[in-house]
């Protein structure tokens, strides 16, 4: 699986070179990161689904989108995480900026906007550094409906329960906005 995220991240940078200036051509690398990151998560749970069954592959969208995540930073200096207006994992809530963006992405949605044209980009200081930020929607596919859904199976249900008690990432319909890819890198700093 790593293959195809380093050669997408890699083309990046020839297409990102023909860009005009330096900060469109990290938010070109941070949607396509978003992208890839989005395609493989999903690719990687379905397989593990299709191997073990879903409450095997309940750690695949928490453990898998590490070391993915981990290769983006390494080949882009972005950071990338995930985020929602209703999380399964506490640790994944979103700050003030993430929170009015998921807010925003809902209203765009609500008001006729395409799911796949919801990004948000702002760059802000922080601590005397100056911190670009992405956020990319990421919509509630099919797959995603066997544990983010209205009807889940019970031994997945109970498996959820265990692990995350304030769960609120239930009672998705497809097409719905699910949360977002939110990325930040440091451009500047003293
Ligand atoms: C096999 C079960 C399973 C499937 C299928 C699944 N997820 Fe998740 N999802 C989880 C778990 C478990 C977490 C909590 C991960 C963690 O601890 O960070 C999670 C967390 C998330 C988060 C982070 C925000 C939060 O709620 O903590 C997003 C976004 C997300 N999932 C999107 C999706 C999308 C989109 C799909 C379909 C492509 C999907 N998930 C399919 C189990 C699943």
């Amino acid at each position: 699986m790593k293959f195809p995220l380093t050669i997408t991240v890699l083309l990046l940078g020839v297409i990102g070179n023909a860009w005009a200036d330096e900060s469109g051509i990290a938010i070109g690398q941070a949607r396509q990161a978003s992208l890839a990151l989005g395609k493989t998560l999903k690719q990687e749970l379905v397989s593990a689904m299709k191997r073990g069954g879903p409450v095997e592959a309940i750690s695949v969208c928490n453990l898998k989108a590490m070391p993915l995540t981990e290769q983006i930073s390494t080949e882009t200096g972005w950071q990338v995480a995930r985020t929602s207006l209703k999380v399964r994992n506490p640790a994944n809530s979103p700050d003030d900026w993430e929170r009015h963006q998921l807010q925003q992405f809902q209203a765009r949605l609500d008001a006729g906007e395409s799911m796949a044209s919801l990004e948000a980009a702002t760059t802000e200081q922080r601590d005397g550094k100056s911190v670009q930020r992405f956020m990319k929607a990421i919509p509630v596919q099919g797959p995603c409906l066997v544990c983010h859904g209205t009807e889940l199976a019970p031994a997945v249900a109970q498996k959820l329960d265990s692990l995350y008690p304030n769960d609120q990432a239930r009672g998705y319909q497809l097409g719905e906005l699910r949360g977002a890819f939110t990325l930040e890198r440091v451009i500047s700093g003293e």
